[in-house]
């Protein structure tokens, strides 16, 4: 198993070759395939929903990592199942009873992940945090590929870390938003186990499967 689990960000990519995405990261050795929801609601952007999991579902065996950056996503929750993802990860700013969505998303056969804007305190994932098979912290406000690393988000990927240490959860600690081989050994050493990237794998001069490649050596694994 490796120390530390690659998820290129989809959206990022050309979607006018999406199989061809998907394959390059595939063999280059990305983990996991991460695609960001979002409604245009709870984040200014609209980009894809349940029928663009399925085409990635078609093209791809390796885990999806769907992130939904939508309002209400208990609503959706069966339709993104259906359509192939493995793991879903909603926002706790979009969850009035988070642990009740955390079972649903269980019972529908997948991993449950759970997320906070930059701005929400650690605090109030507290009570879904037994539950979780999975944390995410956002270190760039959500809403857009390719913004700028947010530093003070270490020091959160370190509480996150100590809290599930202190429960004894295995869960994944995933980091997502300007991730580089600058930014991932900090984030490494803080905790985090997962990381997704954008603009660092599918905007590289040299291809996504170059991209990969450095983010799979800038940290020990
Ligand atoms: C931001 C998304 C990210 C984004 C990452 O709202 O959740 O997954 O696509 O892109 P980069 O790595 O370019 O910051
Ligand atoms: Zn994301």
């Amino acid at each position: 198993m490796p120390a530390y689990f690659l998820a290129p960000s989809i959206i990022a990519s050309d979607f006018t070759r999406l199989g061809d995405e998907i394959a390059a990261c595939e063999s280059a050795g990305a983990d996991w395939i991460h695609v960001d929801v979002m409604d245009g609601h709870f984040v200014p952007t609209i980009t894809v929903g349940p029928l663009f999991v399925q085409a990635c579902r078609r093209a791809t065996r390796l885990p999806l990592d769907a992130h939904l950056m939508v309002d209400n996503p208990d609503a959706h929750l069966e339709e993104f199942a259906a359509a192939g993802a493995d793991r879903l990860t909603v926002h706790v700013e979009t969850c009035p009873n988070l642990p009740q969505t955390l079972e649903k998303i269980k019972s529908l056969g997948c991993a449950a992940g759970v997320t906070l804007n930059p701005a929400t305190p650690v605090s109030a994932l507290e009570a879904a945090l037994p539950l979780a098979d999975l944390v995410l912290v956002m270190s760039v406000n959500p809403g857009y590929s390719g913004q700028t690393f947010m530093p003070e988000m270490i020091a959160k990927v370190q509480e996150v870390r100590r809290r599930l240490d202190a429960l004894g959860s295995k869960a994944f600690l995933q980091v997502d938003g300007g991730i580089t081989p600058q930014t991932l050994p900090l984030m490494y050493a803080a905790g985090a186990n997962v990381f997704v990237a954008g603009n660092g794998i599918f905007k590289h001069p040299q291809g996504a499967a170059e991209g990969i490649r450095l983010l799979r050596e800038c940290a020990p694994s």
